[in-house]
């Protein structure tokens, strides 16, 4: 039941729609001042009156029913309490009906949500710096559609620049077809590596480089052939770990797909008076917005990234009709999104204002940085592989007749990875542990999945769920029927913020929450009406463990 719409209608205040009033209504942050309460401050403005006085008022219209239990004021709040049994009933019945749609809802109905993501480089590796906006990416992809809307995952392919020319330069010169069909982007990078070594030796190889790079701007076959393929080759690679970490895309339309979509862009902006020389350069001043010039076209007249971007939001908008774009690239192109956001707005896009930049922190391992050009590199792929082989000595030591114990390695291993980057708010720096992801006793993935494995383990124990009244409730029960009602709201909240870590959060409460249960109140032997209703609420824990995971692209095992 949607109690704060309930509470809405009661409330019928003036002025205000019940999904206004709704939307007022806060969760308290300790649930013996109320499950519900109206800050009337925000009132204030409107009804000309003091916030007590308001919560007053209010107060006085409504009196408790089968539904609200309590109605009181304290200070400029008005608080509810909700009837306990009637939340829990209510609350389990509406899971269990629900099933994994539990959450779901049809918020954005006709909206359309582009999300550019992952957006990795071609023929460079794909590394642990990629891991935050693939798994955020991935993650809002999959919480937007559940509220209903129509996500379009883009994966911006960086497939132009001068690297391509040093590319083939170095395939020419070190690289042989075999080696790299077998090495793929590891042996891409290391003649890649070897001819940024030789470059400082023979300068002229950047010449050669730029050479071939003209080659592939002019359509000429062997250069296109050489770099499609290069394309295929990392297309391919990556393909193996977005199916491992469950992420998609419904378009990997690149920065090569705008070549032709630029001159429009720069027409207009000229038309408009924005585009100024500057040392040969041409560029949109942004001094008056305390900004740094947008660079848009170079000396030797090549386009930027930022006049790709700027073709892309234009072609996105016409193709998609979006609602909102979104942009989840990490936080060292803050000012790149701020700069090419300002220009569209300055050429009248009035769309401008639907752009988000969903910015995230960096990813490093515990023992320091890395960098593409010299090769000290930590591959994403390694970096699930090592995550695995670590999950499964793990639970060979905990558990060794297990039944599937590699597939429940890699649910853990590929899970911890994933977790290890969506716990923390994602504007934050994370150093990525090994030990830290994979601790079965922490605030971890393997924890949840521990939680999941055990709700199952007492359902399976338990048999058939009869039937059911929540006749007295404890207070662990009712913690996990409170958290259980208002995962619809956090779902909500997580799409609002752009901000998958309050799944994840949520999820390691009510696993916590659950254990505390688990420990304190007798499952099976209990009355049977107790029993039932404990299997029940185990049942939807269990639901809703497994949805908010799946949310984030994280598998729960059975058995573990
Ligand atoms: N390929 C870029 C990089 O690695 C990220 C692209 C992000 N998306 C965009 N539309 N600019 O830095």
């Amino acid at each position: 039941m949607d109690y704060k719409k309930y509470i809405a209608e009661k409330l019928n205040i003036e002025g205000l729609s019940a999904e206004e009033t709704a939307a007022m209504l806060e969760v308290p942050p300790q649930s013996d001042m109320g499950d519900y309460a109206l800050p009337c401050f925000r009132l204030a403005k409107t009804m000309r009156k003091a916030p007590p006085l308001i919560a007053k008022e209010l107060a006085a219209k409504i009196s408790a029913d089968g539904v609200i239990c309590e109605v009181s004021v304290a200070g400029g709040y008005l608080n509810f309490k909700i009837d306990r049994l009637h939340r829990a009933e209510d609350t389990v019945r509406e899971v269990l009906e629900k099933g994994e749609r539990y959450g779901s809802s049809d918020l954005g109905a006709g909206k359309t949500i582009c999300i550019d993501y992952s957006s990795i480089n071609i023929a460079k590796p794909f590394h642990i710096g990629h891991l935050s906006t693939t798994v955020i990416g991935g993650a809002l992809y999959k919480i937007l559609s559940f509220l209903g809307y129509k996500a379009v995952g883009i994966n911006h392919l960086g497939d132009y620049g001068t690297q391509f020319g040093k590319l083939i330069v170095a395939y020419k010169r070190w690289g042989d077809k075999e080696t790299i069909e077998k090495g793929k982007l590891r042996e891409l990078m290391r003649i890649y590596v070897k001819f940024h070594e030789e470059a400082e030796k023979h300068p002229e190889l950047e010449d050669e480089a730029r050479h071939y790079f003209k080659l592939i701007e002019d359509g000429d076959k062997e250069a296109n052939e050489l770099f499609a393929w290069f394309k295929e080759l990392t297309l391919k690679e990556v393909q193996k770990i977005y199916d491992r970490l469950k992420v998609t895309f419904d378009s990997y339309a690149g920065e090569s797909f705008y070549n032709d979509k630029m001159q429009p862009v720069i027409d207009e902006l000229k038309e408009k008076g924005l585009l100024k020389m500057s040392d040969g350069a041409a560029i949109v001043n942004l001094e008056e917005y305390g900004m740094p010039p947008c660079l848009i076209l170079k000396k030797d007249g090549s386009s930027l990234y930022a006049t790709r971007d700027m073709a892309a939001a234009i072609y996105r908008k016409k193709t998609y009709d979006f609602y909102k774009s979104l942009y989840v690239v990490a936080y060292q192109q803050d000012l790149h999104f701020k700069q090419f956001f300002k220009v569209l707005e300055l050429m009248g896009k009035e769309w401008a204002k639907d752009l988000v930049h969903v910015s995230y922190g960096m990813v490093s391992m515990e023992d320091g940085a890395m960098s593409t050009r010299t090769g000290k590199v930590v591959f994403l792929e390694d970096v699930l592989d090592k995550c695995v082989e670590k999950a499964a000595a793990i639970i060979e030591e905990k558990n060794e007749k297990l039944e599937n114990k590699a597939e429940v390695a890699r649910q853990v291993g590929t899970g911890a990875v994933i977790f290890g980057a969506l716990y923390n708010n994602k504007i934050k720096d994370i150093v990525f542990s090994y030990d830290k992801v994979l601790n079965f006793d922490g605030e971890t993935c393997p924890y949840v999945q521990y939680t999941g494995a055990r709700c199952n383990s007492v359902l399976k124990k338990g048999g058939e769920i009869g039937a059911f009244r929540a006749e007295t409730l404890t207070d662990e029960e009712y913690a996990l029927v409170a958290l259980l009602d208002n995962f619809p709201n956090v779902v909500k909240e997580a799409a609002e913020k752009y901000e998958p870590s309050f799944v994840t959060r949520f999820a390691v409460d009510l696993a916590k929450a659950y254990n505390k249960f688990y420990i304190a109140d007798k499952i099976i032997g209990s009355e049977e009406n107790v029993k039932n209703f404990r299997l029940a609420l185990t049942k939807a824990v269990h639901t809703v463990l497994k949805t908010a995971f799946a949310l984030l692209g994280i598998e729960i095992p059975e058995q573990m």
